[in-house]
């Protein structure tokens, strides 16, 4: 068992993990990451990305079969080869893992398979993958980026078949007849409508009133529309009980209704997906005086926990459970520890759903704004009335703006259409650029794209959008 001594040690290689450890080698610091599955973490490995890849497929499959003949496509025959779309998918993911460990290499990082435990404040037992242990000393800092896990309902214990967690859906090699969603957050839809597109018939079984909780309803209603028209089936206020297994093979699930009333929903996969748990406990950190929260390690802004020298990032450190905030985190508290004056210090942490049309959140909602007791002023603008947008055949959705009504300060965007998810990243520049709705309305936008909706937008609420008729005309 030799010690070896690191700056850092950074416990988990996902987007904050491995970010962090990235930015570390930048800062000359010597720095080992520790992973016990595979670098890049969920969001590489059987979250953000993989399902990034199918949901491109499946939008690609539905464009051409469903908007194709209206465009003059014509085609005949047309088919899912799921073997194909997985075999492509797991390409990407091999790429990108693969583009991490090049970038550990080249900055110094070293990569250490294996589970970790905390053992002190500097120190930290890992038991590699090639069944050894080894024990690492950090002169700097330990950085916690453990992530989360899915939750699993007692009721549908996963089997990796007929019951499954996000991680076995991206990896389907046939697309299930009749799919049940438990949870119509933003795994469930985002999953759940591509499985629908490539045929599936969808039913979504939501424990609140509606989809896609937290999301300006405005929003999540262009999204539920289109899931009704795909044909897919939503019951809210609703819950999942259990399940019994038919005589074909089937599930009977049982659904609670509300009020007495039950319903059964016969399919052939169920796909839980009520949210993430995250991964503090059982890492030793409460034993040297780490403060854990229900799974959450609590940190100050500069990422710091109850004990000296120990850091957390991404999910396990707090909500949103987001890749982007971790990765930013990362490399925020990568300064931290070398020395450099750095906070955690950010207007928005923008969400990204990519659903169908996607949404797109920066800063407030309108609901949020009013909460905090601002007399808000709202821009709006259509897709419909893009030309790149009928163009493309994409006119569902629309830019929402809210600003503050006395100063026109922007406080929050959000998108609901077509590459909403690509066109945020305007409205969280100009958040953290403290813009005015002038400022967006009065740079010029290139025509013909989808980004003039953003400028449309706030001239709407500035009451002169050229495209579309303003509320208050001035
Ligand atoms: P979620 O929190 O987004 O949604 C879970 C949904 O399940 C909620 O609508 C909740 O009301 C419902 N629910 C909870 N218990 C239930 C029950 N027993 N029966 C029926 N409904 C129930 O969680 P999800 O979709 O699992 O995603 C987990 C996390 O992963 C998200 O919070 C997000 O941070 C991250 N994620 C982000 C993505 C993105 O930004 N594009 C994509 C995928 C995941």
């Amino acid at each position: 068992m030799a010690n070896r001594t690191f700056d850092v040690i950074v416990i988990g290689g996902g987007p904050g993990g491995y970010g962090c450890a990235i930015r570390l080698g930048q800062l000359k610091q010597k720095v080992v990451c520790v992973e016990k599955e595979e670098v890049g973490g969920i969001c590489l490995n059987w979250g953000c990305v993989p399902s990034k890849a199918l949901i491109a497929a499946s939008h690609t499959y539905e464009k051409v079969k469903v908007h194709g003949a209206g465009m003059g496509i014509l085609t005949e025959g047309i088919k899912v080869d799921s073997n194909k779309m997985q075999d492509w998918k797991a390409g990407i993911v091999k790429k990108l893992t693969g583009g991490i460990r090049g970038l550990f290499k080249g900055n110094g990082v070293e990569l250490l398979m294996g589970t970790a435990r905390v053992t002190g404040p500097r120190s930290v037992e890992v038991k590699t993958a090639e069944g050894g242990t080894e024990v690492l000393e950090a002169t700097k800092a330990i950085v916690i980026a453990t992530g989360s896990s899915t939750i699993e309902i007692p009721t549908f214990k996963f089997d990796g078949k007929q019951v499954i967690g996000a991680r076995e859906a991206v990896s389907l090699r046939e697309v299930p007849k009749r799919l049940l969603v438990i949870g119509g957050g933003v795994i469930g839809l985002e999953l759940g409508m591509v499985y629908q597109k490539l045929g599936s018939e969808l039913t979504v079984v939501e424990a609140t009133a509606g989809l896609l909780p937290g999301v300006d309803p405005e929003c999540t209603a262009v999204v539920e529309k289109k899931f009704v028209k795909l044909g897919g089936k939503v019951l809210k206020n609703a819950t999942a009980k259990g399940y019994e297994k038919n005589a074909d093979g089937s599930l009977a699930v049982k659904v609670d209704l509300g009020g007495g009333k039950f319903d059964t929903v016969v399919t052939d996969v169920v796909l839980v997906a009520v949210g993430m748990r995250p991964n503090g406990a059982g890492l030793g950190l409460e034993e040297i005086g780490v403060k854990v929260e229900r799974g959450f390690v609590p940190t100050d802004p500069l990422g710091r926990t109850a004990v000296d020298g120990v850091y957390a990032i991404g999910d396990v450190s707090g909500m949103p459970m987001l890749a982007h905030k971790a990765t930013k985190e990362g490399e925020v508290i990568a300064e931290v520890i070398a020395g450099h004056k750095a906070a955690k210090d950010w207007v928005s942490i923008p969400a990204a759903i990519f659903t169908d049309p996607e949404i797109a959140v920066a800063g407030l909602s309108e609901a949020q704004a009013k909460e905090k007791g601002i007399d808000v002023r709202i821009g709006k603008f259509p897709f419909a009335a893009l030309g790149r947008a009928m163009a493309a055949d994409e006119t569902e959705g629309f830019f929402k703006v809210v600003a503050d009504k006395k100063t026109n300060q922007l406080l929050g965007v959000h998108i609901v259409g077509a590459s909403a998810t690509d066109l945020i990243s305007e409205g969280a520049l100009a958040l953290e650029m403290h813009a005015f709705l002038e400022d967006i309305g009065l740079t010029v936008h290139p025509h013909p794209t989808l980004g003039e909706g953003m400028m449309e937008a706030a001239m709407n609420g500035l009451g002169h959008a050229i495209h579309v008729l303003n509320r208050e005309a001035r």
